[in-house]
């Protein structure tokens, strides 16, 4: 096991640049299944645990799959053997359910193990359900797999009873090759849903409307391999510009669509920090005193769930009181009682973190309990006088490639060592 040690205080200063975006790319790879012909080459893929995972149960099923390099992955769909997949890969990440809708829609069948994933709260499945049912799937959960059968799969008009990223991916992969048109109505529109929408449609689907509240998808007879560059990680961008304010850095953050960080720049502005939009990066510089303001999580365009984490950790040393209202999941601030132990001021009530700041948070051992909490944790140290020691870092490896190389290179005295 290893972990991360910290000595903070250091300004970040600099140019990083952003990887691909993780749940862009956790859902492209299971999607290149669908493809009876021809290579998909991808790249600006995200060289992270999840990516790995994936790799892993794409061969588990048949596919070829050849790293071209860090970044760049050659899939070969044509000869799937199976439409199985029940592995402790499986298990152990969220995205592995998009398998679910791609070999519904390839095979008309498929046994998918229920997905892990961060330990956030309930995470149903029921709108994916809803979704494969409505295309004529029969769903069945047994002994903790989905089952999903059809004869034959038909468009249907879906309204989804939640925003949900997740139903809103697996049923558009499910309908691309299903008879006649789907119309999905109260869908997520996270720029990730695009970038599945997009690649798609690079592979031959007929897929209009991602990013808008209706999708509507033409059923086509087959797609084909493509070439596809995934999108930068909106959450690794806005992380990086979180811990630029939260050390009165000055950072230059590379290879970014600033449209898709608008509400993270509107958050640091408010509180006082300068953020300078470039067309492909984004300066986040601080002068002066930075104050508390009030967050409130929501679906794409509202400030992401998957930054209020740390951005709690900048909100606990600033002047002033801070309220962050976590709305999508009921079960996201674990990483509060980690924060508290290096001295932050913060209650919990309800889905609601009152937050005050303090003048100074110190090093402590503390532990990643979750993806977006352990980059809490690294903000958290990146600020605090002396060390802190982050444990359980595989959660942070799930999601952030090369985190401390990317953090040592803007000036951050941080080192990963093996446990003892
Ligand atoms: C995706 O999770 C992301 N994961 C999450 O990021 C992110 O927090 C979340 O979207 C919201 O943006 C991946 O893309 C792999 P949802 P997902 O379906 O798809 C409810 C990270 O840190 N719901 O949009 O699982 C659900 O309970 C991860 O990178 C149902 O009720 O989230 C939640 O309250 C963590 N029924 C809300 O919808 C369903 O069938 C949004 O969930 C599905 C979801």
């Amino acid at each position: 096991m290893e972990k991360l040690i910290i000595n903070g205080g250091k300004s970040l200063k600099g140019s990083v640049e952003i990887n691909g975006a993780k749940n862009a790319a956790v859902a492209i790879l299971p999607a290149a299944v669908l493809a009876s012909e021809g290579k998909c080459v991808i790249d600006n893929i995200p060289n992270i645990e999840d990516v790995h995972c994936l790799e892993r149960i794409l061969s588990d099923l048949g596919c070829k799959v050849k790293k071209l390099d860090d970044n760049t992955l050659e899939i070969d769909a044509t000869n799937i053997n199976s439409h199985e997949a029940c592995t402790e890969d499986v298990r152990r990440m969220r995205a592995s359910y998009y398998f679910i809708g791609a070999l519904l829609s390839r095979y008309k069948e498929a046994k998918v193990e229920l997905p892990g994933g961060c330990p956030i709260g309930v995470r149903p499945i029921d709108q994916h359900i809803k979704g494969f049912e409505a295309l004529g799937a029969e769903v069945t959960i047994e002994h903790g797999t989905v089952n999903v059968k059809a004869e034959r799969l038909l468009g249907a008009n879906i309204f989804f009873d939640v925003v949900t990223v997740g139903a809103t991916i697996n049923v558009m992969i499910a309908a691309t090759l299903a008879e006649g048109t789907t119309v999905l109505e109260n869908v997520a529109k996270e720029p990730h849903v695009v970038d599945v929408a997009n690649f798609l449609n690079s592979m031959g689907a007929d897929i209009k409307g991602a990013g808008t509240d209706v999708i509507r998808i033409k059923g086509v007879k087959k797609l084909k391999g493509c070439n596809y560059s995934v999108i930068p990680d909106q959450i690794e961008a806005g992380t990086f510009m979180i811990a630029a304010a939260a050390t009165s850095g000055d950072v230059t953050i590379k290879n970014v669509i600033p449209k898709h960080l608008e509400s993270i720049s509107a958050k640091l502005i408010e509180m006082g920090a300068s953020v300078e939009e470039g067309d492909d990066s984004i300066r986040v510089k601080v002068l002066k005193p930075l104050k508390g303001v009030n967050i409130k999580t929501a679906p794409y365009p509202g400030f992401p769930t998957d930054i209020q984490q740390p951005m709690c950790s900048l909100l606990c040393a600033v002047e002033g009181r801070s309220l962050i209202t976590e709305t999508i999941w009921e079960s996201r601030h674990k990483h509060v009682d980690e924060l508290k132990k290096m001295g932050a001021c913060i209650k919990v009530e309800g889905r609601t973190a009152i937050i005050d700041g303090v003048d100074k948070i110190t090093g402590a051992i503390v532990k990643a309990t979750d993806l977006r909490a352990g980059a809490a944790m690294v903000i958290a140290g990146l600020i605090a006088k002396g060390d802190t020691e982050i444990t359980s870092i595989e959660h942070i490896d799930r999601g952030y490639p090369k985190i401390e190389e990317k953090f040592k290179a803007l000036g951050a005295d941080i080192r990963r060592v093996v446990n003892d």
